[in-house]
Formats: structure tokens, C-alpha cells, sequence
């Protein structure tokens, strides 16, 4: 198990708690930030008492970008350039940044993805390019969790049974992230290639939702058919 200590930032939200309950059932401990230190705390005890383990921690979100090594960003679309700003000086310099940031804008009812979300100077093709352009060397940015949704992801008592995408440009940093996340129950971790695949990741949830509502459908999510896998050579 990994020595890397995860965090959220912030851990507040519907899909942050989500995915800090999945982590925390298979059995890592997870920092819970927030602009407010009390929030955090007040949310981590929460998660613990729901879990009913001592797995979670809350402080604000500088606090939690100093200490840990692997941080999901989880802020709402058009906060991510300002969160960069406040915090990008404290990231580590080898950290992995896990981009779960989808910039979607509804239009009569329908979801479809924005580029133009966040700052007006926001052009890069997707919420991960942007943010591996923003930060320093030597950090890596993963895309992850962008398709599964919180609803699906809190419903801690129902089977998870998704695939779980995960783009970026570095192969170590993927790897660390799925040795994470294939231990939580019900999630299959799919390479789904470099960092520029999480433009079809973000569109692919503006999809779904779409699907979801023209089809009167719950809960629907990907999971990929194959006809088993391809023997090594
Ligand atoms: N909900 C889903 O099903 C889903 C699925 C896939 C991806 N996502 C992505 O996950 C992200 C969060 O979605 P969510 O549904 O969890 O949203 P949410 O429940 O509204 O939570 C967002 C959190 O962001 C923080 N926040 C609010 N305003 C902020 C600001 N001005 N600057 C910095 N932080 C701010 C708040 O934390 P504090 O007040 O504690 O700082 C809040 O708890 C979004 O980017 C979304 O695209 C969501």
C-alpha cells in the first residue's frame, strides 16, 4: 500500500466525500481540505463517523496541498484557475495532481461541455490540459473520476460496477493512482491513454447525463464490454 498521503481539495463537496469514502473503504487514510478549516474538520469527522473509522482528517487547503503527495482537485469548474493561483505555490514538487473536474454548462436542459468555464483566457481543450499547463515541472496531473458521478459514488450500500478512466502523460503517476484506486470494491481502472483523452472523458459525462435525462434513465455509467483480455507475449 502506498506510503503517499492522499488529500482532497476540497473534500466538502458531493463528489469529493464520494470519492474520500471509496478511498477510506479500501483502507487509505484521506486529508479532508476546505477554504474554511472548520468546514474541514467539520466534514472529516462526519465521514469518520460514517465509515466509523479514524481515516479522516480535515484542515484547510493550503495545509492539505503542503502535506500530501497525491491531491484530487475537486473544485467547482470556474474556481480552477483561481484555486491554482492560491495554492500552486504550495504544491510539491513531485506531487500528483488527480484532475476530477468536468466544466459542463446546461443549455435548454442539456449538458454539454464548456471551454469557456473558467477565466476568460481559459482556451486549453480540456480542465487537465489546463491544469498541467498551470503548475510547475516535475508535477503530474491525472485524469480521473470525471465520468462516475457523486450520487453513484455515496451510495456507499450499492455495488460501484463502473469503469473508472484514467488519462495523463505519466505513466508512474497513472500507475500510483491505480494501484489506489483498483482496491476500491466495484471499480475497474482503465488506461484510457495520455492527458488530451480526458477532452472525451469530460465530453463523455456531459453524455451521459444527457442520457440519463432524455431516457428517463438512474444512475447510468460506463462500463467498458470486451471479449476478455489480449494474452502477453
Ligand atoms: N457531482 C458530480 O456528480 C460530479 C461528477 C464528476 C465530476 N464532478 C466535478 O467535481 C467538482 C465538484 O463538484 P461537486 O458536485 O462535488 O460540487 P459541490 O458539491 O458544489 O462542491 C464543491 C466544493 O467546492 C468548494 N468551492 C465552492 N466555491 C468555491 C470557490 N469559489 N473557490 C474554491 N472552492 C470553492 C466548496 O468547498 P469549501 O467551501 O469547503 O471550500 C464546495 O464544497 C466539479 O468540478 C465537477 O465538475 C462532479
Amino acid at each position: 500500500m502506498t506510503e503517499k498521503k492522499i488529500g482532497m481539495i476540497p473534500g466538502t463537496g458531493k463528489q469529493s466525500q464520494g470519492i474520500a469514502l471509496r478511498i477510506a473503504q479500501a483502507g487509505y487514510k484521506v486529508m479532508i481540505g476546505s477554504r474554511s478549516t472548520e468546514k474541514a474538520k467539520t466534514i472529516a469527522e462526519e465521514l469518520n463517523a460514517k465509515l466509523s473509522v479514524s481515516s479522516f482528517y480535515g484542515d484547510e487547503n493550503k495545509e492539505v496541498v503542503k502535506q500530501c503527495d497525491i491531491l484530487f482537485f475537486v473544485v467547482p469548474p470556474e474556481n480552477i484557475c483561481s484555486t491554482l493561483e492560491d495554492l500552486g505555490l504550495y504544491i510539491k514538487t513531485d506531487a500528483i495532481i488527480v484532475d476530477v473536474i468536468v466544466p459542463l454548462a446546461f443549455k435548454a436542459g442539456l449538458a454539454y461541455c464548456s471551454e469557456n468555464m473558467c477565466l476568460e483566457q481559459f482556451d486549453y481543450p480540456s480542465v487537465s490540459e489546463y491544469i498541467q499547463a498551470s503548475i510547475p515541472e516535475g508535477v503530474s496531473v491525472v485524469g480521473a473520476f470525471k465520468t462516475i458521478s457523486a450520487a453513484k459514488l455515496n451510495r456507499l450500500n450499492h455495488p460501484l460496477d463502473v469503469d473508472v478512466f484514467l488519462t495523463s502523460d505519466e505513466l508512474e503517476a497513472k500507475d500510483v493512482l491505480k494501484e489506489i484506486i483498483s482496491k476500491i470494491e466495484g471499480l475497474r481502472v482503465l488506461d484510457a491513454g495520455p492527458l488530451a483523452f480526458s477532452r472525451t472523458t469530460e465530453q463523455m459525462t456531459a453524455f451521459v447525463i444527457n442520457i440519463n435525462k432524455l431516457n428517463k434513465l438512474k444512475h447510468a455509467s460506463f462500463r467498458v464490454i470486451s471479449a476478455g483480455t489480449k494474452k502477453q507475449n
